[in-house]
């Protein structure tokens, strides 16, 4: 499996929580998608159209600004991309770390928390963005609540190389 890295992307600290478990079982290191802009409560209306993250995540070609890059991208073999459910989309900004990084013949776990509306979208709009990308894309997991033998198991289950 090589060296794993866990990135990922939390406001509410919910996915922090899960990232930081997931780490632990996998004896990852750990980098936190930190926004070069914090996002603060008013920015997180999703109900309203012109909201931070409604603008953010209705324009294609957004990418929001990381506070700080990560630098060592080509130690490892396999990254774990952690990530809140965002308008059944994936947050914007974990696209703009996945440009960062030159990730080809990485394979990569997508794992996400939500309210509970399911990951089969999010999960086919990843498939869409990997399409033709030289990477190894496992189908992501939704963590929710999760306790680290959760974690252990869906590890177990994983296709790692
Ligand atoms: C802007 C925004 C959009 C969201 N969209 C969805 C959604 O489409 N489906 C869903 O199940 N949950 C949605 N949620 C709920 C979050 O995915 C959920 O609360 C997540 O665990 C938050 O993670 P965090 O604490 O790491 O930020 C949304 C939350 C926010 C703030």
């Amino acid at each position: 499996m090589g060296k794993v890295l866990v990135a990922y992307f939390s406001v509410g600290q919910e996915t922090a929580k899960t990232a930081k478990m997931v780490a632990g079982v996998e004896h990852a290191d750990l980098f936190e998608i930190v926004p070069a802009v914090p996002y603060k409560p008013g920015d997180m209306e999703w109900l309203s159209k012109t909201s931070r993250v409604t603008v953010e995540q209705k324009d294609y070609f957004c990418r929001p600004k990381m506070a700080v890059p990560l630098a060592n991208a080509a130690d490892y073999d396999t990254i774990f991309f952690g990530f809140p459910i965002w308008m059944f989309d994936v947050p914007k900004i974990v696209y703009t770390f996945l440009e960062s990084i030159s990730l080809s013949g990485k394979t990569l776990v997508p794992f996400a928390t939500s309210g509970g509306s399911g990951r089969r979208e999010t999960n086919n709009k990843l498939k869409e963005y990997f399409r033709d990308k030289p990477v190894k894309l496992l189908p992501l997991y939704e963590l929710n609540g999760m306790s680290r033998q959760d974690v252990f198991d869906w590890h177990k289950r994983l296709e790692l190389k």
